[in-house]
């Protein structure tokens, strides 16, 4: 069967729609890139605002004119949205064949063979924990590649799904864990990527309280990863603060893998509205968290998540929340409108602030990063950095580019060695408010 695969959302439904697409070549079928093409449509989906539903129910439902004119098209819908809300998508898509939720994302081969030879709609969102395993272990050889390491969260922040979505935090043995991540870099993969709602609480078994001292299975993770030869780079994404104690942040400064770069969301820089949001955090421990990563690592950048627009937040909330990320002088920093979530905590109150005024403090806030990065980038020239090699640059086939353990994208002119997925010194001589560029060293 010709199966297309369109993902919406986050890394760890890129992560799934790979992992999906391995299982179905494993057995013999085929992944194409064009809907017409297909003999299957699968819509792996994201539920975490209301935006991304409706992009990907309004592409479901465009898709019932390809199925009048080629009436064996299979449509599946998986992930988020097909677990939110299972049997109501069938009938609110009548040419919808089945729905899959997020605990059942490894049985799609088998679904697919049985809704092809049953013709019978049907939606399967029971959670089972042979996702863990199930969605393991595929890997399409590149330089670069993701381990999930935990699935699902216990954090229960009063405005997301992602817990009733993807269930309860479960996490792989390391084991398992560094057997996929040995295998992997045996096949040339030279960067892991670990991916989790929750990362750093790996094999805590779901206990949301911060570890105590001394204590962080994360970081005995990152210690075994840190040994395999021939692995360059150990990233991940996303740690909630509160993980990060002494005994990770020993290993993030010790490790010559693990790169200096933390993805450490901050919703917001108010503590009432912090409060509100059930983040167990205030702005003066979450800054005081950056302090010591900050000294620990000196060179260590950060990215982040802000919501704008949460119910009840006054132009004071939202200027403490400014603040905040000039402090920390985020390299990067992704800005969300605030969406209520049926389901959620937070979507029982008002959804109180206008959309103008969301979009407003949206802007300023991207006005705010495009400064900060313009500043950051500008203080690199002349300077030596180590990047791990990409490929040819998006926009120009006469440049290549890589990434900085710190995250951040070198431009350069490549030379007869270049090579992809391995770790060059670049110069950079020029640079602009959003691009470096530099000459191999
Ligand atoms: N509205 C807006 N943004 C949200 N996020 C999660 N839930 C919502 C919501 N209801 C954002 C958070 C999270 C990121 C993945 O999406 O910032 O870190
Ligand atoms: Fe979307 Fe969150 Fe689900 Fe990822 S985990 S697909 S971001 S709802």
């Amino acid at each position: 069967m010709k199966v297309y695969i369109k993902t919406y959302g986050c890394q760890m439904n890129e992560r799934d729609s790979d992992a999906m697409a391995s299982q179905l070549k494993a057995q013999g079928h085929e992944i194409v890139f064009s809907e017409e093409e297909a003999d299957a449509l699968i819509f792996n989906t994201c539920s975490v605002r209301d935006a991304a539903e409706r992009k990907a129910k309004g592409k479901i439902g465009y898709m019932k004119k390809l199925k009048a004119v080629k009436p064996g098209l299979i449509i599946g819908v998986a992930g988020c949205m097909a677990q939110r809300l299972g049997d109501k998508l069938l009938e609110e898509l009548p040419h919808l064949d089945f729905v899959l939720g997020t605990g059942q994302l490894h049985t799609l081969p088998e679904k697919l063979e049985k809704i092809s030879a049953e013709r019978e709609r049907f939606s399967e969102t029971t959670p089972s924990p042979d996702v863990l395993t199930g969605m393991s272990g595929h890997f399409s050889g590149g330089w670069h590649a993701e381990i999930a390491i935990t699935r699902g969260c216990n954090r229960f922040c009063s405005y997301c799904i992602v817990p009733y979505v993807r269930g309860r935090e479960i996490s792989r043995s390391l084991e398992d864990v560094i057997n996929e991540a040995k295998t992997l870099v045996a096949n040339g993969t030279k960067e892991i990527l670990l991916l989790g709602q929750n990362v750093a609480a790996y094999g805590l078994n779901g206990d949301t309280r911060p570890p105590a001292a001394g204590y962080s299975p994360f970081a005995e993770l990152l210690d075994e990863l840190d040994k395999i030869d021939g692995l360059l780079r150990i990233r991940y994404t996303s740690p909630y603060v509160t993980y990060f104690n002494d005994r990770l942040i020993e290993t993030l400064a010790r490790s010559k893998k693990v790169c200096h770069n933390i993805h450490l969301p901050l919703q917001s820089g108010s503590d009432r509205v912090l409060r509100e949001m059930n983040r167990q955090y205030t702005r003066e421990s979450y800054l005081a968290k950056v302090a010591e990563l900050k000294a620990a690592i000196p060179d260590i950048t950060f990215s982040t998540d802000v919501i704008v627009g949460f119910p009840g937040e006054t132009d004071e909330d939202f200027a403490m929340t400014r603040e905040v990320m000039n402090q920390v002088d985020y390299a990067q920093s992704f800005v969300f409108k605030y969406s209520p979530r049926p389901g959620a905590k937070s979507a029982e109150r008002e959804d109180s602030v206008p959309e103008e005024v969301k979009e407003e403090r949206n802007q300023i806030l991207l006005g705010d990063l495009a400064a900060r990065v313009e500043k950051r980038l500008a203080a690199m020239k002349n300077q030596t950095v180590e990047v791990l090699v990409e490929g040819v640059s998006p926009r120009n086939p006469e440049r290549w580019s890589g990434r900085t353990g710190t995250n951040i994208m070198v431009h350069f002119e490549p030379d007869e060695k270049i090579e992809q997925g391995t770790l060059r010194n670049v110069e950079i001589v020029q640079t602009n408010p959003v691009s470096l560029f530099g000459k191999l060293v």
